[in-house]
């Protein structure tokens, strides 16, 4: 059976937040490529001559995509590199400002089943990096880090309560070897834990992906990206963020709040989500990987 890149998830709610049909020529960007079901269906729904600039950390998700998108290649701009740069890249195709800039957090299917490091169920080695090129893996964490930077990556990405137990059964088994295999760092959590055969997926869920939030330093490119994102969106442009954590989500609320236009205010934000989106039960059905993501949109609006 062919299996599919990525299932987008909230693909209609995320494309009616992004495209405010008031404007005529759109700059959007995607911050996050991944398989292209966003971009697709941004592409069809922009006009004229309409830009869409993708970009992504991972050459496979460019790779992948680029050939998806290949006869829309008049209206994709592709990148590989990291969100956190969109004023950079934005200015580099010669454009200063956009209408629209949205970003679906997190790791593809295609990442998660076939690249190291990201599944729990693989066995493979702890690489974890969307970008190859960057220099910090997992691997390097778990046997470079000391006991209590473990425990904070564990704490605050993973939301681990004492985590300095799984820190310290790191630390006494890097006295025997290095860690270098997921098997490996299951086998810890198996034996720490006395855990036997089965370990419950929601621990495993949440040491890997704080992890994989430390490896890619996930917080401080979505930061990035919402500071610069004011700054770069023309009035009526619009920003949509898709999470599936709650550092993320809470990050992504209180930008909006504390942007939120005010009289005092020559530029600031009408935030289109007043309540956070998530998805249907049937999407969830269909796609349980949706099952945690949350969905907010704003929009630019100048005095
Ligand atoms: C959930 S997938 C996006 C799926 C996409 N919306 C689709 O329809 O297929 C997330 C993608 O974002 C990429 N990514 C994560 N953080 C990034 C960052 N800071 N800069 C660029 N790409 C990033 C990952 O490599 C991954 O391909």
């Amino acid at each position: 059976m062919k299996t599919e890149y990525h299932i987008p998830v909230l693909l209609d709610t995320m494309n009616m937040y992004l495209i405010n049909t008031k404007i005529e020529k759109h700059i959007i960007v995607d911050g996050t490529l991944g398989g292209g079901g966003y971009s697709e269906l941004i592409v069809n729904s922009i006009k004229g001559e309409s830009k869409l600039i993708c970009i992504d950390k991972d050459i496979n998700a460019i790779n992948h995509s680029s050939k998806r998108l290949e006869n829309k290649t008049a209206s994709i701009l592709f990148r590989q590199g990291n969100f956190a740069e969109v004023k950079n890249i934005v200015n580099d195709f010669g454009f200063s400002t956009v209408t629209g800039i949205v970003v679906d957090l997190g790791l593809s299917s295609y990442q998660l089943d076939h690249e190291d490091g990201f599944s729990f169920m693989n066995d493979t080695r702890l690489d974890m990096r969307a970008d190859k090129n960057s220099s910090l893996d997992a691997c390097q964490i778990l046997n470079e880090y000391r006991e209590s930077e473990l425990t904070n990556v564990f704490e605050t990405y993973g939301e681990i309560k004492k985590a300095n137990r799984l820190s310290r059964a790191i630390i006494n088994f890097r006295k025997t070897k290095k860690l270098e295999t997921t098997g490996e760092f299951i086998r810890i959590i198996q034996r720490e834990y006395d855990l036997k055969k089965s370990i419950p997926v929601k621990f495993l869920s949440k040491a890997f992906q704080a992890l994989r939030i430390a490896v890619n330093d996930e917080l401080n490119d979505l930061e990035r990206l919402l500071s610069d994102s004011l700054e770069i969106l023309s009035e009526g442009g619009r920003i949509v963020v898709v999470s599936y954590h709650s550092l993320e989500d809470r990050l992504v609320k209180n930008f909006f709040k504390s942007n939120e236009m005010k009289d005092d205010m020559s530029k600031g934000f009408k935030i289109l989500t007043k309540k956070v989106v998530m998805p249907e039960y049937d999407e969830v059905k269909r796609n349980s990987k949706s099952r945690s993501a949350k969905l907010r949109a704003a929009e630019v609006v100048i005095a």
